[in-house]
């Protein structure tokens, strides 16, 4: 595929998409939601991938969803389309995926970047939901997933008010994994690409897959499904791999990456 929204490249064993409409501060429009869902698809099945970073530029990541295209939206055409339901698709990415996250991340930038499995932002970010301020509310999971991440009382204070958190605050709540400075940001974040790319695929798949049953089960049901994905590395080439290499003293060499 052909993209005029993204640049997609591989580093190593790490995919790397940035988003590249900067004049519109990479705001989320639906060519660049395809292109998105189409680069990810692509490399969740690409054996030369291990897992892949999504990142915009300096200034923004992504300043949200493209308030142009949705000015004349009505009620029946987005109730119709399903407005925003294609992102759904985008957790369901079997492989991890980071989010890079310099400048703006608000509304659906912030909303994209919840959906990585986790976030390395550089001091300047910034992230938000001022959809309020729009007259709207967010869309693509910003309510649910906020919540979800920093609690109900930050999650509120942003929604409802429309202030930006910075990245040190953002830290702090637990909606970012950590703070790198500034022209560090994508070097760190291929890096933990990298060494995530360079352990068992398996392993990490179900690794990723259990911690994600944290938010969506009760923790018995957690507990059972994280136990049987454990036993279940136990039939891995991959587990005596790495449990004989720690033994020899030596790196482990997967079979399965
Ligand atoms: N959609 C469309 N265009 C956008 C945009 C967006 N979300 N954000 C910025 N742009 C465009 C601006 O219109 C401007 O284009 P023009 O030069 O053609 O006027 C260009 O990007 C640069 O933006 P600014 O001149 O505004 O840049 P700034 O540095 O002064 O301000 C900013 C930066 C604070 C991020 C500001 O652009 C801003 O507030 N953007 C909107 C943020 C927002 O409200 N996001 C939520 C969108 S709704 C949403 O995401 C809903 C959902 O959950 C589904």
């Amino acid at each position: 595929m052909a993209y005029q929204n993204l640049i997609v490249e591989k580093r190593g064993r790490a995919g790397l998409i940035t988003l590249d409409r900067p004049k519109a501060l990479n705001a989320l429009n639906a060519a660049l939601l395809e292109e998105l869902s189409s680069a990810l698809k692509d490399f969740d099945s690409d054996a030369k991938v291990g897992a892949t970073v999504i990142t915009g530029s300096e200034k923004a990541f992504a300043a949200g969803a493209d308030i142009k295209e949705m000015q004349d939206l009505d009620f029946a055409g987005a109730f119709m389309a399903d407005s925003m339901a294609g992102w759904l698709d985008i957790p369901a990415i079997r492989k991890p995926i980071i989010a890079a996250v310099s400048g703006y991340a608000l509304g659906g930038g912030c909303e994209l970047a919840m959906m990585c499995d986790f976030i390395i932002a550089s001091q300047s970010a910034k992230f938000g939901h001022p959809e309020i301020t729009l007259g709207i509310l967010p869309g693509i999971g910003g309510t649910q997933r906020l919540a979800r991440f920093v609690g109900k009382a930050k999650a509120m204070d942003m929604i409802l008010t429309g202030r930006m958190m910075s990245a040190e605050e953002a830290e702090s709540c637990g909606l970012v994994s950590r703070i790198v400075a500034d022209g560090e940001l994508l070097e760190e974040s291929i890096r933990a690409a990298q060494k995530i790319a360079d352990y068992s695929l398996p392993s990490v798949m179900l690794a990723k897959e259990a911690v994600n049953r944290a938010y969506e089960t009760s923790l018995e049901e957690g507990l059972r499904f994280e136990r049987r994905a454990f036993h279940s590395t136990f039939a891995l080439e991959d587990q005596k791999e790495g449990m004989t290499a720690f033994i020899e003293k030596r790196s482990p060499s997967f079979k399965n990456r």
